[in-house]
């Protein structure tokens, strides 16, 4: 695999940083942008291929320097859901307006683009009513969800007005290597590995029966390299997920077991305003046909592959 010249946006972050520590090896360079509003500095690998720059991604001036040198875009930075429902400004102008601006300037600078990978979500589907979810439905409730979606509309007419060769993958859930309760608004695999292991209460919102489709990080990166890498990707929305539903009861329970921390508490608080979805399972049949994309880890061994990780404490 040569990638050549890339940009990564987000590359601090969780998926970002696991991201560049795959590439390394197939890239003659790399440019991060990430302005560390929750990644952190320290999640970058060292090496002088990395050229890091601490900016927003909306800033234009460095954006139209580094544009005409690159291959590859990933577009990973986001403003997560948690703050969506607290600053919507924000969530707009990063997530749909950083969105429009990268799309915008790749088609203006790039003049060998190969891909555009943009990586949304399934917070798009909200509860949906079908189960496994295809890409096909959409129920836009949050935020997060409606700036995610605008952006994925404007990779869509990226696509087809200028045959600028965007690929969207909708995931779901991440966890694994790479995710830390340093970032406040992590997902909950991390903060319940932390409570656990800290011997502190597992925090649930809700009654816990609500279920959700937990993806192994190294799935969610194969998935982003065939995105990039095979040409039927391109123009295409594929899911990214296992299509199992985990209710956060059975995902708590789990991370107590593996910690051995069975007789530890968990304490159930209200609904938070984002936790209007029941039901999560996504269907990953067409990124499995087309992209000959699997999911090569169960919960249980990602957990565990987790678990090890966060002891090693390598990060
Ligand atoms: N983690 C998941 O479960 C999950 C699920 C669905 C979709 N996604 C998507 O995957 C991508 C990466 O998610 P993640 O979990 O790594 O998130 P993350 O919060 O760990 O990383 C996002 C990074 O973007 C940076 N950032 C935020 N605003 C920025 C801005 N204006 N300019 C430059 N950088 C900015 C942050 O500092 C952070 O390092 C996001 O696009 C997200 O929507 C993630």
């Amino acid at each position: 695999m040569r990638l050549g010249k890339v940009l990564i946006t987000g590359g601090a972050g969780f998926i970002g940083s696991q991201l560049l520590k795959r590439i390394i090896p197939h890239c003659k360079q790399i440019f991060v942008i990430d302005d560390l509003s929750t990644g952190q500095i320290s999640a970058i690998p060292k090496t002088n291929k990395i050229s890091f720059f601490k900016s927003c991604i909306t800033n234009i001036d460095l954006l139209t320097d580094l544009l005409p040198h690159v291959d590859y875009i990933f577009h990973l930075a986001c403003s997560n859901l948690l703050k969506s429902v607290i600053n919507l400004e924000r969530d707009f102008y990063v997530n749909f307006y950083g969105g429009f601006t990268l799309l915008r300037l790749a088609q203006k600078y790039c003049l060998n683009l190969k891909r555009f990978v943009y990586t949304s979500t399934a917070s798009i589907y909200s509860d949906a009513e079908v189960l496994p979810t295809t890409e096909d439905h959409y129920k836009i409730r949050l935020p997060y969800a409606a700036s995610k979606f605008a952006t994925e509309h404007y990779c869509a007419v990226y696509y087809h007005l200028y045959k600028l060769p965007v690929c969207v993958l909708r995931l779901s859930n991440v966890f694994g290597p790479g995710q830390t309760t340093e970032n406040p608004y992590c997902g909950v695999v991390a903060k319940f590995f932390a409570a656990a292991m800290a011997k502190k209460p597992l925090i649930i919102y809700g009654d816990g029966q609500q279920t959700r489709d937990f993806t192994y990080i190294d799935d969610v990166i194969d998935a982003i390299l065939l995105a990039a890498r095979k040409k039927e990707a391109i123009g295409q929305v594929y899911n990214v997920g296992t299509g199992c539903e985990t209710s956060i009861q059975a995902l708590a329970a789990e991370i107590m077991k593996i910690t051995s921390y069975e007789k530890g508490a968990v304490i159930y608080k209200p609904a938070r305003p984002i936790d209007i979805v029941f039901r999560r399972a996504i269907d990953a049949k067409k990124i499995q046909k087309e992209l000959l994309w699997k999911s090569n880890f169960l919960l249980t061994e990602g957990l565990h592959a987790t678990y090890q990780w966060l002891r090693r404490g390598d990060y």
